[in-house]
């Protein structure tokens, strides 16, 4: 038999032929935009990541009501304390950072889905994701914390709950705290695939969150590993998880697909920080095309498998969007 000769060109013939058989796209809906709130001090840009700034509560209070109005549905807060200590008591305080800026959003936008980080590195002193026992993260002693945060942030009026610590069980223990607290309505945005990552790099400047020692690769994975996402995947859905996410974003599009294939919950793809910055860097000397490049890494992430992303870029292409209409 001949080779068949298939005309694969007649379908990208036109822009409007090519908008008909487009397989994947995006809305702004799709998008979660983090925002960095600090209790002292200006507003600043962080440098190495040119359009995100550390907000002080009156900048910020100004700055959501802009991302409302650019038809943004949904923000991922953090919070950066004025002082740190021993066991990030200021992650839980009723009056921390982040449970004003929680209670702000709400009042200001109300319709804005709020959705707390749920972790302890920016506000302890030593920069891990959880309390010490020595020189190691104790699991089980950081659980309680993170369960005392969640709650706080949730009674702050937070609309989800979304811990990237990294310890076991935080899904389990979260769930239940929110539960026995009376806050059943409030679903988890499991961090469930966390890789041990370089691409954070840029987030820790942003947050001040930087362990003073070590590494956090006793608590997130190994980037070589796959069947251990699938693990974490597991034991998040049995612990109650009701979104997860996987992250970095771009090196790790494989295990979004695998995920997709996996789970039926929404799956949330993370472009971190680094992945923003590389973007900015090149952007700013006229090596790449922005847009196209901002583009192209959503619908990637979309193509593989997310249903949301968690993208920096949020607020640019919200602009971009109203420009065109
Ligand atoms: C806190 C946390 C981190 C990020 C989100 N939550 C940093 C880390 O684990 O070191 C990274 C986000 C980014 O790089 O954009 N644990």
């Amino acid at each position: 038999m001949e080779a068949p000769f298939i005309r694969h060109r007649n379908l990208r013939k036109t822009s409007a032929m090519r908008d008909l058989v487009r397989e994947t796209k995006f809305s702004l809906d799709d998008l979660i935009y983090p925002m960095f709130v600090k209790e002292t001090g200006e507003t600043t840009e962080i440098p190495s990541m040119p359009g995100i700034y550390q907000y002080n509560l009156s900048d910020f209070e100004k700055e959501i009501q802009k991302v409302q109005a650019l038809g943004i549905q949904a923000v991922l807060l953090f919070g950066i304390p004025a002082q740190k200590d021993a066991i990030g008591s200021g992650a839980f305080s009723e009056n921390g950072i982040i449970q004003q800026a929680i209670r702000l959003t709400k009042e200001r936008c109300p319709q804005l889905i709020v959705i707390a980080d749920t972790c302890l590195c920016e506000y302890t002193d030593h920069g891990h994701c959880g309390v010490l026992h020595g020189a190691e993260v104790d699991n089980d002693a950081s659980l309680e914390i993170l369960k005392k945060t969640a709650i706080s942030q949730a009674a702050s009026g937070a609309d989800m709950i979304a811990p990237s610590n990294a310890m076991d069980g935080f899904v389990y223990a979260i769930r239940q705290g929110l539960d026995e607290a009376g806050f059943q309505h409030v679903p988890i945005m499991s961090y469930a695939i966390k890789y041990a990552s370089s691409f954070y790099g840029p987030f820790r400047d942003a947050a001040g969150s930087a362990p003073q020692f070590g590494d956090r690769k006793t608590y997130q994975m190994d980037p070589a590993n796959r069947k251990e996402a699938l693990r974490e995947m597991q034991s998040d859905v049995a612990e109650g998880a009701d979104l997860l996410i996987v992250k970095p974003g771009l090196a790790f599009l494989d295990i979004v697909r695998d995920v997709r294939n996996q789970s039926l919950l929404p799956i949330v793809c993370y472009n971190v920080s680094g992945e923003y910055s590389m973007v900015k860097a090149a952007a700013q000397k006229g090596w790449i095309n922005e847009a196209q490049i901002i583009y192209e890494t959503i619908i990637g992430m979309k193509r593989a498998g997310a249903d949301l992303i968690i993208t920096y870029f949020a607020k640019q292409i919200a602009q971009e969007r109203q420009k065109e209409e």
